[in-house]
């Protein structure tokens, strides 16, 4: 099948109330056109044509030159948006038009509507709704066959009691359709050139048009609000987190974790209140994430804990691990399998070895730490000396007493011992005690001021 798939996105949006292009606002974290875009490649298209207008060029910025963009420079109407592109379109296959504010049309739903467009000249997905206020109605013979689309400021008082309304998405014939296209007029109560005319000009040449419902009705939920938009986010969400139950994931309560991007999650995950995961994360079976927990692009290997109130971004922890409560961890931090990351810990582009602990309170940058390390309270590796940033390497069996100091670069080899609060300069060698302070001082005869009370003072 030739497919062109052409996606609405010119008009305003005035009632956002905002400077960003309506197709920018954000759906699970991603521009509302980035899921269309979605929808559409998922159809293995010959092109994908994009229609804008109002912020343009914001739009082509924020989604990149990859994309087929057809500047409609005046918003006309829907059938002028379309023009735009009629003479790029490939004759003797089908178009499809998207609208860039109804982000959550599914690719099923598309492949029946396109379908049903290959034996038809014209098919429209369209919807019983109880209130149908604001769209355009479908116009139907006694018969029930499809005689055009009145838009509701054009229609009568009986023609609004229609509750058939029009999605705004239809699939046709190309060649049908850019001979329909020219002929439409703007003799109606807004003056655009309305696409929705194509249905009447369609039955006049007794061409067969047929409807398609959408499998939910939420596919078909268009943003031209704040409200709208607060509500499709909703359904994206129940949507991600019952495809994530379906795969075996946990969740304590589901209305309160947000997810934006793609989670690849194995069986008994559980994911507890409150939790943000973004981006590209996989979770292996068993994993448990804690209140509170942000993880951005991440992957969380089998049997390990994010406790409470941790951020992961761009790490990747092994099997079996314990990070938190209260991690950091920043991108490029790899923990191997066993290791674990505690309390108010931060670490940056670091690997820390099997079965080593950094529990508390530390900030390991720039460093590589080997197997069975122990890293105690408060270490800091200086890895910055205010030009450039220095590697720390700590080797296999190396404990790190709390409080110390190591300035990079700088290595402590296998099983040396660091005496708690050294600032390391220079290299440590294996099996070694470095002790990096100054000594401690007793003096027996010390006395300690006292207060003197304010009545014993003489002027
Ligand atoms: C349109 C349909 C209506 C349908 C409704 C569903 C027409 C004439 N009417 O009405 O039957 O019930 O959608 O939501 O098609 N756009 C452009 N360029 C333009 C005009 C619009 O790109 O010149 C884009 C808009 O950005 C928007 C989409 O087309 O994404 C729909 O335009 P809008 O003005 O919202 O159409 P409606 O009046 O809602
Ligand atoms: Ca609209």
């Amino acid at each position: 099948m030739l497919l062109d798939v052409v996606i609405l996105a010119a008009g305003k949006g005035s009632r956002m109330h905002s400077k960003l292009p309506k197709v920018l606002h954000e759906v699970g974290g991603r521009p509302m056109l980035a899921h269309v875009f979605k929808a559409a490649e998922s159809l293995a298209p010959n092109n994908v044509f994009t229609v804008v207008g109002h912020g343009a060029d914001q739009i082509q910025e924020k989604l990149g030159n990859t994309h087929n963009w057809i500047l409609q420079e005046q918003q006309l109407g829907t059938g002028h948006a379309v023009s735009q592109c009629a003479n790029q379109l490939t004759s003797g296959g089908l178009t499809l038009i998207l609208y860039g504010d109804v982000p959550l049309i599914s690719a099923d739903t598309l492949r029946r509507l396109l379908k049903e467009a290959q034996s038809h000249s014209l098919a429209l997905l369209t919807l019983d709704i109880p209130d149908p206020t604001g769209y355009g109605r479908i116009l139907r013979s006694e018969q029930g066959d499809i005689l055009g689309i009145v838009e509701q400021k054009d229609a009568t008082s009986s023609e609004k009691e229609i509750k058939e309304v029009n999605t705004g998405i239809m699939a046709c014939s190309t060649d049908a359709l850019t001979t329909w296209l020219p002929k439409l007029k703007n003799k109606n109560a807004q003056q655009e050139y309305y696409l929705t005319d194509i249905v009447a000009m369609a039955v006049q040449e007794g061409k067969s048009i047929v409807s398609v419902q959408p499998n939910h009705i939420f596919e078909v939920e268009g943003v031209n609000n704040r409200q709208q938009l607060a509500l499709v986010e909703e359904y994206y969400q129940t949507q991600q987190i019952q495809s994530l139950m379906e795969q075996g994931v946990t969740f304590v309560n589901p209305k309160t974790v947000t997810i934006r991007g793609e989670v690849k999650a194995e069986t008994d995950v559980i994911v507890d209140v409150n939790v943000v995961l973004e981006g590209s994360i996989v979770l292996g079976e068993d994993v448990y994430i804690g209140p509170n927990s942000i993880i951005k692009n991440s992957i969380v290997g089998q049997s390990s804990r994010i406790e409470s109130n941790s951020l992961l971004e761009q790490a990747e922890i092994g099997r079996q691990c314990v990070v938190g409560p209260f991690a950091r961890l920043r991108p490029g931090t790899k923990l191997m399998d066993q290791s674990k990351v505690g309390n108010f810990v931060e670490i940056k582009k670091s690997q820390i070895g099997v079965g080593s602990k950094v529990n508390h309170l530390s900030y390991i940058g720039d460093a590589e730490i080997g197997e069975h390390v122990n890293v105690g309270a408060g270490t800091i590796t200086c890895n910055y000396d205010g030009v450039s940033k220095h590697k720390t390497t700590i080797d296999d069996n190396a404990f790190i007493g709390s409080n110390s100091a190591l300035v990079a670069p700088v290595s402590i080899g296998r099983s040396a011992t660091v005496a708690a609060g050294s600032v390391v300069t220079k290299d440590v060698p294996s099996n070694a005690l470095v002790i990096a302070r100054t000594r401690q001082i007793i003096n027996e005869q010390w006395q300690r001021p006292k207060k003197v009370c304010s009545s014993e003072l003489k002027d």
